[in-house]
């Protein structure tokens, strides 16, 4: 095939971009979006403080737009993300522990219903785990006032809110095997274990010289997807440059399309201009669209 998901599709493969609404009406933006991915992830729009910035009141206008421009294309779209500690507006955090465990159930009910049937799989929960060696939860409003239960929570609320929708939990620094992805793997297993909702596990995936792609990357893939879930690069993006930048994006390519259950990768933006890394070079096109080194390997590998 000749391009990105095409290749990805002829093995049973999504391959995605993060989208931001706002450059949709880019034409070189949206050409290379439609010639080169098959799904997409809004990168902020369907975020907590994007769509329910006042309580119970909700703005769906920009993930609307991306949705609709995906659907028209026939892209799988996912959705990010419900419960997450940042880009969380200041009104949350100010709930006492029953208001807040309605308001949380209430937002998942509402923009999961909002885009009923049209999501592939949600990030229902992100990044409520510790960095370092404790395995321990992160500190965020859902943790200190509801307590570990708020994840299985929102994974059951999440569930009976859209029944076709896959249900994921997300994190980054968990995609070699260390404390914190033990951490999220014991949760999934006791999840799987007790019939908690969780269909799949998403590794974000944001790497660089300090965090390189770990080498037991694909092992880690395939302990998970051993739980019974599929898993997903949900946010890919490598810094550097050249020949070593495609070397790490041909083995994060293999290692998912050696795991049965790694339904599709993600990466987290189009061109480098785009990136959410405040400098650098982390993505598969140049600032003007053209292919990079990166694309190549991940083409060829796929
Ligand atoms: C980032 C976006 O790319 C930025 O535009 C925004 O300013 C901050 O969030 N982990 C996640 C993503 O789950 O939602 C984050 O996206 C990157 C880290």
């Amino acid at each position: 095939a000749s391009s990105l998901g095409g290749a990805a599709a002829a093995k049973g493969r999504y391959f995605g971009a993060a989208v931001a609404a706002n450059h949709l009406g880019e034409s070189p933006y949206a050409a290379t979006l439609d010639t080169e991915f098959n799904a997409v992830t809004p990168e902020n729009e369907m975020k907590w403080d994007a769509v329910e910035k006042s309580r119970n009141s909700f703005t769906f206008g920009p993930a609307d737009q991306i949705v609709g421009h995906a659907q028209g294309k026939g892209m799988k779209i996912r959705g990010h993300t419900l419960v997450w500690h940042s880009q969380l507006p200041d009104w949350v955090g100010g709930l006492s522990a029953t208001e807040l465990r309605s308001a949380m159930n209430n937002h998942i009910t509402k923009v999961m219903q909002h885009y009923q049937a049209k999501i592939y799989a949600w990030d229902v929960v992100n990044e409520a785990f510790q960095d370092g060696n404790s395995g321990a939860r992160r500190s965020s409003p859902f943790q200190d006032k509801l307590g570990d239960g708020f994840i299985e929570e929102a994974f059951r609320t999440a569930r009976a809110a859209d029944p076709n929708a896959k249900l994921c939990y997300n994190d980054y620094n968990t995609d070699g095997q260390n404390a914190k992805s033990n951490a999220v793997y014991n949760m999934v297993k006791d999840f799987k274990a007790r019939g908690v909702p969780i269909d799949c596990v998403g590794f974000q995936s944001h790497f660089n010289g300090q965090s390189p792609v770990p080498g037991d990357y694909q092992q880690n893939l395939q302990r998970f997807a051993a739980l019974g879930v599929d898993v997903q690069i949900t946010e890919l993006d490598i810094e550097g440059s050249g020949t070593a930048q495609a070397d790490s994006y041909r083995r994060v390519t293999q290692a998912c399309l050696a795991v049965s259950r790694c339904t599709g990768i993600t990466v987290w933006g189009i061109p480098d201009k785009y990136s959410w890394r405040a400098s650098g070079t982390p993505l598969l096109f140049d600032d003007n669209y053209g292919k990079k080194p990166a694309y190549n390997a991940v083409l060829a590998a796929l």
